[in-house]
């Protein structure tokens, strides 16, 4: 046991924790991070860091013994296969009524997320945080944010050339033809590196298909921005593979227990830490998942009752299109999404023309969309199986999938096409049983002041997904980065 008192303890090292470590080193304070995933900073036997989405092994997913990819079958077959048991990168976390895919390691959902960095269209940011100074976010906190997580728009003509957008402007013509309107999303992937592959001077990443189990190269994860920052302040420390289970009050601020993991998954020791301050980045579902569990059995009784609420998908459902033989998708295709069509205010829909990185033709065309859904779950103590539970249902995905069809069917109707049955299961339009967006339970100004600061504990604060109650209407990560400055600049000039 440690008997000295650090200043700041930082759960995760996702969007929030990131923020949130940055600025307090900046602000002179000394930070811990803890980090149950992997440092992801050294090549394995193939010289590579991160495994690639059609070769899954077992620096793809944690702890299972078997892949479970988004898209469970092509053509018919099931295509998840066997893997060694592993702290990988990507976790498929099964709840009773939906997956959630997150990410696992230094840099959170940054190392698996698809990039894409959407700013949400002011005139929906009511929809999104009602309760924050809309002026303020996108006068301030959005540049702020895109800045430092270097987004950057695809160059139009290299856009309408390359082969590897061809899935793409056939998603566009599509939308076009059936008076949809589109619009180019921005990403954090380097664009100028995604044309050097493209023209074979740089080893490839986003045209090989990497993305799902981390990206080698080219794309800008939170180790090249934020991350990088950090280390340069020389007041962070990183724990990768350290798991914090609990948090209590304690002389000079909290005692947190933390257990050190290894690669299989099994705790090999357990250590003690008091920190002044503690903030809690540790994802919509990890946040929500301590904060439960420690109300629920005695260590943080006083937090309120919103602890646990308001927990939304984003909308997330996913469909393919079977386009016709005059319609080729591309056997190459970027790993980065680039193509956004937005039937937000008519449909309640903004989809994205997702890639397909199979490397052979498929005349598919594959979509993710975020949908506009009235519901929330709520994550509960189990104390028979001593596990947080979560009350989303599947047949919720319902008002999502009619929101996605106010695109598709139409767009079914006027080219003549189907929707593809063979990519989730027999016979199975709708990917309806996953999201790569969670979102909420310790709401904004609920769980916590309109700062992060939580109620009942002064000194504990929650600094990322879990803010946000369920919806960021487009693509989440750049909302957390903002809001994340915002919060952290109050924090440092009102609590420290
Ligand atoms: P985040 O999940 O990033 O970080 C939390 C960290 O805490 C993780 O590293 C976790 O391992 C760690 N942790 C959890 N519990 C812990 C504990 N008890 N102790 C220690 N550490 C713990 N978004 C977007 O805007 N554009 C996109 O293109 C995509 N695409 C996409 C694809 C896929 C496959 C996924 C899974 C996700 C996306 N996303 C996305 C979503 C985006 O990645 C996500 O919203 C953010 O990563 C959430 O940021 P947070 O800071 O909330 O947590």
């Amino acid at each position: 046991a440690d008997a000295a008192v650090i200043p700041a303890l930082v759960i995760g090292t996702g969007y929030g924790g990131s923020v949130a470590a940055l600025r307090l080193a900046q602000a002179g304070v000394d930070v811990h991070m803890v980090e149950m995933g992997m440092a992801w900073d050294t090549p394995g036997a193939d010289g590579k860091i991160f495994a690639n989405t059609t070769t899954p092994d077992q620096r793809s997913f944690w702890l299972r013994t078997k892949t479970k990819q988004p898209l469970s079958n092509f053509l018919g077959f099931p295509i998840d296969k066997a893997i060694p048991r592993y702290t990988g990168v990507l976790d498929a976390e099964e709840f009773a009524g939906i997956t959630v895919y997150q990410g696992r390691g230094v840099g959170g959902g940054s190392l698996v997320n698809g990039g894409m960095a959407v700013t949400p269209k002011r005139e929906y940011f009511g929809d999104v945080l009602p309760m924050v100074n809309a002026d303020e976010m996108y006068n301030r906190y959005y540049p702020r944010a895109n800045a430092e997580l270097g987004v950057g728009l695809i160059r139009p003509e290299w856009f309408e050339t390359t082969d590897a957008y061809q899935y793409a402007r056939v998603g566009r013509k599509h939308a076009q033809r059936s008076n949809f309107p589109h619009v180019f999303v921005p990403t954090v992937y380097d664009w100028n590196y995604m044309e050097q592959e493209a023209a074979g001077t740089v080893p490839k990443s986003a045209l090989i298909g990497e993305i799902l189990y981390g990206n080698n190269y080219g794309k800008k994860s939170l180790q090249q921005t934020y991350l990088s920052k950090v280390r340069a302040t020389g007041r962070v420390t990183i724990s990768p593979l350290h798991r914090v289970v609990s948090v209590v009050p304690a002389a000079g601020g909290y005692s947190v227990t933390i257990e050190q993991l290894n690669t299989n998954g099994d705790p090999i020791a357990t250590k003690q830490i008091t920190a002044a301050k503690v903030f809690f980045a540790a994802g919509s579902v990890g946040t929500s998942k301590l904060l439960v569990k420690l109300k629920a059995t005695g260590a943080l009784p006083n937090l309120n009752g919103e602890v646990g609420k308001g927990w939304g998908d984003n909308g997330n459902v996913m469909c393919g299109r079977a386009n016709h033989m005059w319609d080729p998708t591309g056997a190459l295709q970027s790993s980065i999404p680039t193509l956004g069509i937005d039937n937000w205010v008519a449909g309640g829909a903004f989809a994205e023309v997702a890639p397909l990185p199979t490397g052979i033709e498929t005349y598919a065309s594959f979509y993710l969309s975020i949908t506009r859904t009235p519901n929330r779950a709520q994550f509960s103590w189990n104390p028979t199986t001593s596990k947080v539970d979560l009350s989303w249902q599947t047949a919720w995905k319902g008002v999502s999938i009619n929101a996605a069809k106010t695109i598709f069917d139409k767009i079914n109707s006027k080219e003549g096409t189907i929707y593809r049955t063979d990519f989730f299961g027999a016979y199975k339009i709708w990917g309806d049983h996953l999201t790569y967006h969670p979102l909420g339970g310790a709401i904004l100004n609920k769980a916590t002041d309109n700062y992060g600061r939580l109620h009942g504990y002064p000194g504990l604060y929650v600094i990322d997904g879990s803010l946000i109650p369920g919806s960021t209407v487009v693509n989440p990560f750049v909302t957390i980065t903002a809001l994340a400055e915002r919060n952290i600049e109050k924090i440092i000039a009102t609590d420290l």
